[in-house]
């Protein structure tokens, strides 16, 4: 069980839910290191409607409800579905919880997650609302961090390169804001800095939040988080294509630098290949983690394990 019946916010994931969640995630991954499966869902049935693209979130909670038995069913674009026909996301939902026993969605729309949990019977996960949150990631993120750096308070960050758009580092900035002594550096283009209300709220939970055009990755920096421009959310294509290979980790501008090296990924121009060699690139591991993370997730919502 956890605290709440639906995910769609990292504002949600308090430290001590966060603790919790690192205990069934460990566990999770005991099952699948010793056993490969559980059959903790056999009786339940999972809804995965991604009507935006996606490859490791899909992937990773479809391998995560089947290592533990659930069964799964499928909307992959919003044209297979009624949406063509213009049917109501609130329709849509009440109709899946006839059919499933959790929902997991990933839509354009900012804010669509709020409205689907509020119609929902079933738990509802957010797997990525627009540009706006993506907190299952900022779970990932947040288990990644503890496992190589072995915490999540007194951090010194750097975010880039789309702040503005990207719902990962939203999702994972909220999360962390809610640590002591943790400091953000945002950096790429100014454009595409925090909005003032992501840096308000921040300030607010009492992180430390700079915007910086460039930095130096040789500061004293205990993790480097990057994410690709976001180019579908782009209203002016000028931007992005001015902005694509201006910002990029090469082995050049790292080395030197042991922060840990993370990326939600998909990886576009944003890290060298060359840097992946290195031991604190750890973003190929950050995403195997998406596994045992989602299913904890799946079965702490369907109250088949307590925190
Ligand atoms: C992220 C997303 O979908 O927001 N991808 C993911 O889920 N791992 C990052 C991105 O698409 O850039």
């Amino acid at each position: 069980m956890l605290p709440f019946a639906s995910l769609t916010s990292s504002r949600q994931l308090t430290p001590d839910i966060i603790s919790g969640l690192f205990v069934a995630i460990d566990n999770m991954a005991t099952i699948v290191a010793e056993q490969g499966t559980s059959t903790l869902l056999q009786d339940k049935v999972v809804a995965l409607l991604f009507f935006e693209p996606s490859s490791r979130t899909m992937l990773s909670f479809q391998s995560a409800a089947q290592r533990l038995k659930a069964g799964t069913i499928f909307a992959q674009s919003a044209s297979t579905t009624s949406f063509e026909k213009g049917e109501s996301l609130e329709d849509l939902i009440q109709i899946v919880n006839g059919y499933a026993d959790i929902i997991v969605m990933r839509h354009s729309q900012p804010g669509s997650a709020e409205v689907a949990a509020q119609v929902s019977d079933a738990p509802f996960i957010n797997a990525g609302d627009g540009g706006n949150e993506h907190p299952t990631q900022s779970i990932i993120d947040s288990y990644t961090i503890h496992k190589h750096r072995g915490r999540l308070d007194n951090l010194n960050v750097v975010f880039g390169f789309d702040s503005l758009q990207s719902r990962s580092i939203h999702s994972l900035s909220r999360l962390l804001a809610q640590y002591e002594g943790n400091r953000f550096t945002f950096t790429g283009p100014q454009e595409l800095w925090p909005s003032s209300e992501l840096l308000s709220e921040l300030r607010a939970a009492g992180a430390q939040c700079d915007c910086v055009s460039e930095v130096d990755y040789r500061d004293n920096f205990d993790v480097v988080y990057v994410n690709r421009l976001q180019e579908e959310r782009f209203a002016d294509t000028t931007l992005f294509e001015a902005n694509r290979r201006k910002y990029r980790i090469t082995r050049d501008n790292i080395e030197g630098c042991d922060a840990l090296l993370l990326d939600p990924l998909p990886r576009i121009d944003e890290i060298a290949t060359e840097v992946d060699a290195l031991e604190n690139a750890v973003y190929f591991k950050q995403a195997s983690y998406g596994v045992p993370v989602r299913m904890a997730l799946l079965a702490l919502l369907l109250g088949k394990i307590n925190l």
